[in-house]
């Protein structure tokens, strides 16, 4: 079994490169669907949701070619969704974003077929909002057997007025992918403002389509009879960023966290530096050192602008070593502290009821075998094992390796004892005062 062994206590120095952004990518990706021609993808990170996304692409005809590691070439001129494979489906179940490859299929065929998501579990993940985007715009969906069926009405997707009554990533990443070539005009009200809706809609209109307003709550796009071929360069990845400087904070040193977009981060920065985390901006680098003890905080997750869902875990266990009671609120997902079973078997004082965690702050960490829940749960206990003292050792890490491009070189490069091992599984080691 793989797994990664960390041996904690070394501060990180040094410079570290941030890749593109997953949940921009795997976005982008079905939206490509849409394209008829060649679409040339620079800055595309190397995880197992995009090469999941690309292999599904290419059963469905489509030609990848990769020119290095982070750019590749996706030619559908000829994809089509007749016979598809079966094997198809066991490569969708697996990501939540695979989806997306409804709206795209409606888009460019009329017609769609695709598996329920996978994705992490968060508690219960509904999509009735893609549901209801969908069919505004003249599909007719139905989920039956595990699978999702849509088909446009009149064979083509038509532009409506569309209120989500959620703030939903996926949904607004859903209808601005349907509707960028439906016929007409299409307007979507209380949209999500995520850095990666932005990059789609850049990405969708480089293509040609005509998408305005992405970053307000309100999108407005003109559909356009089909995409044509081009290039595009994906953001840069905010929550790997988040990532590194949680790490920083955890374990201490000074690192130069490069090739992202500050503005991105500020929420991220602003929590730190009340954690008395120093943090240097510039134009497309942060400067993020720790050299003193860290302070505990409140953080509450929200849509973005807000603080990321998808940072509170490693925010949570970055709290377990700050003095202090933290207090921890998530505000998006009903079940999203499995993590914290897993940091208490490394000493955390933590306690959860409902979607608020307590966190009171211990002088150290100590090293223990845990589990990747999800992939930032997994994020999550690679940091707790960074400062803890002795030996981590984390299970489940092929959730980790969905997100995180080269995380194991990544962190080595930074200073960091850890190792990717293939070992067998060991019985759980009793401590000395048991034994004795
Ligand atoms: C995306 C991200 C995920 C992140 C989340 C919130 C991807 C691939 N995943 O997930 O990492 O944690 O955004 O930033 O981009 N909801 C409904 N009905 C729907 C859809 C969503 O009620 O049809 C609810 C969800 O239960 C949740 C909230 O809306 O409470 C936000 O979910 P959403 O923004 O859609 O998350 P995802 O797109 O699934």
């Amino acid at each position: 079994m793989e797994r990664y062994v960390i041996r904690g206590g070394n501060p990180l120095r040094g410079t570290v490169e941030i890749s593109g952004a997953k949940n921009a990518a795997v976005a982008i990706i079905p939206a490509a669907i849409l394209v008829r021609g060649v679409c040339r993808l620079e800055n595309l990170p190397q995880i197992s949701d995009t090469d999941t996304l690309l292999r599904v692409l290419t059963y469905m005809g489509a030609v990848v070619r990769t020119l290095n590691p982070s750019t590749v070439e996706i030619d559908c001129t000829n994809v089509h969704i007749d016979s598809l494979p079966e094997d198809i489906w066991a490569l969708t179940r697996r990501i939540r974003a695979s989806y997306y490859l409804i709206g795209a299929m409606l888009g460019r065929f009329g017609a769609a077929c695709s598996t329920m998501p996978g994705g992490c579990n968060f508690g219960v993940r509904p999509i009735d909002q893609h549901i209801k985007g969908l069919t505004a715009l003249g599909a007719d969906v139905r989920v039956e057997g595990g699978f999702i069926q849509a088909r446009a009405k009149s064979g083509r997707l038509k532009g409506a007025k569309i209120y989500l009554d959620k703030v939903s990533v996926g949904a607004t990443v859903q209808v601005m992918i349907a509707a960028a070539t439906a016929e007409g005009n299409t307007v979507i009200e209380n949209v999500a403002r995520e850095p990666h809706i932005v990059d789609l809609a850049n990405f969708l209109n480089s293509m040609g389509a005509d998408v305005r307003g992405a970053g307000t709550d309100v999108i407005k796009i003109r559909g356009k009879a089909s995409l044509h071929g081009g290039s595009y360069a994906l953001i840069p990845d905010q929550i790997e960023a988040g990532t590194y400087m949680a790490a920083v904070a955890a374990a201490g040193g000074s690192v130069k966290i490069a090739n992202v977009i500050p503005k991105h981060l500020d929420c991220i920065s602003s929590k730190l530096r009340e954690m008395n985390v120093e943090i240097e901006e510039g134009d497309d680098f942060v400067l993020v050192s720790r050299e003193g003890d860290l302070r505990h905080t409140n953080v509450k997750t929200m849509p973005y602008p807000g603080f990321p869902t998808d940072m509170q875990p490693q925010i949570g266990a970055v709290l377990c070593c700050a003095a202090g009671l933290s207090v921890v609120t998530e505000g998006v997902w009903d079940n999203r502290y499995k993590y914290i079973e897993e940091l208490r078997k490394m000493g955390a004082q933590a306690q959860v009821d409902g979607r608020t965690a307590f966190i009171q702050g211990v002088d150290r960490l100590s090293g223990a075998t845990v589990r990747a829940c999800d992939l930032r749960a997994g994020a999550a206990v690679v940091i707790a094992g960074l400062a803890a003292e002795g030996t981590t050792r984390v299970e489940d890490i092929q959730y980790i390796e969905r997100g995180y491009q080269d995380i194991v070189g990544k962190l080595r490069a930074l200073g960091a004892d850890i190792r990717c091992v293939d070992e067998p599984a060991e019985p759980p080691v009793v401590p000395s005062w048991i034994a004795g």
